[in-house]
């Protein structure tokens, strides 16, 4: 299977990109950086994209048997200034946009598109428990993501299998543990703000997983919450963190507005 991924370099897409490679299928790598990408896969098909802006980078869908959409800027790397706010929401809506067109135009078509989203679709709550029917939220995120998969939805209209994935918070070795880790280390680590936020997660290979079995089932098509059946609050996840590197979780860290 060819299969063509957005967002390949990153946390997800570069263990996705090597279980493909294990499995015999043949990943094509659209990215922003190739010099970069090249270092990551030397021995792949890397094409250079302009994810918000149509060009000829989209002929290359046509041929592929699957696209896999996980580009996004990152969301907690930097300062939420408005700049930073639209720069998340563009390269989701209007980056998934240009693969729909790309896949629309495609000749012949790629039977699936698997799309990430995420759990912020639903907002936050101490209380309530959300599935895959639940209304979304209202603050930016929850926004973001029903831009993001709006998008996805209209691959539907070129009779191209749509498969969204929310995403809980992925852990693995790097990603959003790499950056939980270090205040830990230095005696300094716990939740934020009261430590009874929800928080709903699935491990990396597990969501790879899903990917792969996403991608081979035809009968496989809608929203899927994508994360393990055990939620943990906050202050929970702090405490095992603290116990696996022997260090103290404290409660509660100050929010920082
Ligand atoms: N990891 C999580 O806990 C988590 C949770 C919920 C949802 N998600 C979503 O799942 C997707 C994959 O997650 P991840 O952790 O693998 O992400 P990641 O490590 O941050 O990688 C995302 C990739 O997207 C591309 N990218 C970065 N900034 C971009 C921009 N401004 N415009 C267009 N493309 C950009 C980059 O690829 P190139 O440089 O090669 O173009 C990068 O490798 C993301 O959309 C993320 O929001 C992740």
């Amino acid at each position: 299977m060819k299969v063509a991924i957005t967002g390949a370099t990153g946390f997800v897409g570069s263990r996705l990109v090597e279980r493909l490679q294990a499995q015999g299928h043949q990943p094509l790598i659209l990215t922003r950086n190739r010099a970069a990408a090249l270092r990551s896969f030397p021995n792949l098909e890397i094409v250079s994209y302009t994810p918000t802006e149509s060009g000829s980078w989209q002929e290359a869908i046509a041929g592929c048997d699957a696209v896999v959409n996980l580009a996004g800027e990152p969301i907690a790397e930097h300062r939420w200034t408005p700049k930073q706010k639209q720069e998340i929401l563009d390269s989701r809506k209007l980056g998934t946009q240009k693969i729909v067109e790309a896949i629309a135009q495609a000749n012949p078509k790629p039977a699936v598109l698997v799309n990430a989203s995420a759990i912020g679709y639903y907002g936050s709550s101490e209380t309530a428990t959300f599935d895959e029917t639940s209304s979304s939220g209202n603050d930016f995120l929850a926004e973001v993501c029903q831009d993001w998969e709006a998008q996805a939805q209209k691959v539907k209209d070129a009779g191209v299998r749509l498969v969204i994935l929310r995403l809980g918070i992925v852990l693995g070795n790097g990603g959003a543990l790499a950056k939980m880790i270090p205040p830990f280390q230095l005696f300094a680590g716990g939740p934020l703000g009261t430590g009874r936020q929800w928080f709903s997660w699935i491990h990396r290979d597990d969501l790879v997983n899903l990917i792969l079995f996403a991608l081979t089932r035809p009968d496989m098509e809608g929203v899927f919450n994508a994360t393990a059946p055990n939620p943990v609050r906050m202050s929970e996840f702090c405490q095992a963190l603290g116990k696996v590197l022997s260090r103290p979780s404290w409660l509660p860290v100050p929010k920082n507005d």
